[in-house]
């Protein structure tokens, strides 16, 4: 098994409460898990891919790509990962680079304002480093620009000056595997997208592997569970391994207040009730999505910006982290006037859905 990389290095753009706030600083801590929870999330990220569970095909083609990569003593084609949030894209990257052995560095597009934030951040890499990039499809046009160059032949080109004296310069950048990661593959533009020698898309996780996601948390969580217990939270865990941590550490919290501590099958349901999980997985925000629908705008099809603010969350949010799996499930439709429940989404509230004739 690989170890985790000793070279992590966040690199941050302006902005970011990077120490320095300079761009291209790093810090040895994750900038975002500033909450006990996201410092666990990160404690359970898989290290290797012996340790990643799922998505065979994805890590199948992966091992492939990584071992041709060491064979040749190259570093690897650059990689990018898309897929919903919470399915493990930032923890492949991670694996990337420990697999190869090289160091980490990371970033995320929005926070490359400039191109020179972009530079400053490729021209301290080392030979070999994994440059993850994270939210590439959000990354300024000009900076996306610098970055082809950077992908294709390891060139950096800068302008210096301004008007009829400036001049461009070439700088020749070390060899690099830049892994991208985006929620929305569309959104990529596509001399971008065509720059990565591989595009792996992760799916929505079956309850059989996040049953095994659950246990080995629980093992890393020291949390006591059954069998029982860790299925009942892969069932409502709506496909994504962020999500059965999560629920993980509410039923430990519920088996520990209310119960002896362990979690069975019964504390996992009462638990999950208790936080409002229901046996779909689906959450306040879900419900509040297909109460709208159903309830408030009758069964007629809905635009997403009114959808959104009806239920106090951002549009992006509900496209990337609500939409798919109600889609998935069945309990939403997609139509060219708006969102629509599905007669699921009508039976799983206790509604009966209104007759198009009476709307
Ligand atoms: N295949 C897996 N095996 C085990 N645990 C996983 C797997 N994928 C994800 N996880 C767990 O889920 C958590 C979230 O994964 P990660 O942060 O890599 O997702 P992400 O796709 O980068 O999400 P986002 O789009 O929100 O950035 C990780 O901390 C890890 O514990
Ligand atoms: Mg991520």
């Amino acid at each position: 098994m690989t170890q985790p990389s000793r070279r992590e290095v966040i690199a941050t753009g302006p902005g970011t409460g990077a120490d320095d706030g300079q761009p291209g600083s790093h810090r040895d801590v994750d900038p975002v898990a500033s909450t006990g929870e996201e410092r666990d999330e990160v404690g359970l990220r898989p290290r290797s891919l012996d340790e990643f569970v799922g998505q065979p095909q994805l890590t199948e083609h992966l091992r492939i790509v990584l071992e041709a990569a060491r064979r040749r003593r190259q570093p690897a084609d650059h990689l990018l990962f898309a897929g919903p949030p919470g399915l493990g894209k930032t923890s492949l990257a991670g694996i990337v680079a420990a697999e190869m052995g090289v160091g980490l560095r990371i970033t995320t597009g929005p926070v490359l304002v400039r191109t020179g934030d972009l530079a400053a951040i490729l021209t301290d890499l080392q030979e070999g480093d994994v440059l993850f990039i994270d939210e590439i499809h959000r990354t300024h046009r000009a900076v996306e620009e610098v970055l082809y160059s950077a992908m294709e032949d390891f060139k950096l080109d800068i302008l210096i000056g301004k008007g009829p004296t400036a001049r461009s310069l070439r700088l020749d950048l070390p060899h690099f595997t830049l892994v991208g990661a985006t929620t929305r593959t569309g959104l990529v533009a596509g001399p971008l997208r065509d720059r990565f020698g591989f595009v792996g898309r992760l799916d929505h996780y079956d309850v059989d592997d996040l049953e095994r996601i659950v246990l080995r948390s629980a093992g890393i969580l020291e949390v006591t569970i059954d069998a029982g217990g860790a299925r009942r939270i892969a069932e409502r865990s709506r496909g994504t391994p962020r999500i059965a941590n999560r629920l993980l550490r509410r039923v430990r919290d519920y088996a520990e207040v209310r119960a002896d501590g362990t979690v069975t099958a019964e504390a996992a349901v009462e638990g999950l009730e208790v936080f409002g999980v229901d046996e779909l997985g689906l959450d306040k925000v879900d419900r509040a999505i297909l109460d709208a629908l159903c309830r408030r705008f009758s069964g007629h099809p809905v635009g997403l910006t009114t959808l959104a603010q009806c239920v106090g969350e951002e549009p992006d949010t509900i496209e990337d982290a609500y939409e798919p799996y109600l889609l998935q499930q069945g309990l939403l439709l997609r139509t060219p006037r708006g969102r629509v429940a599905a007669p699921r989404a009508w039976a799983h509230l206790g509604l009966v859905p209104i007759e198009p004739s009476l709307r």
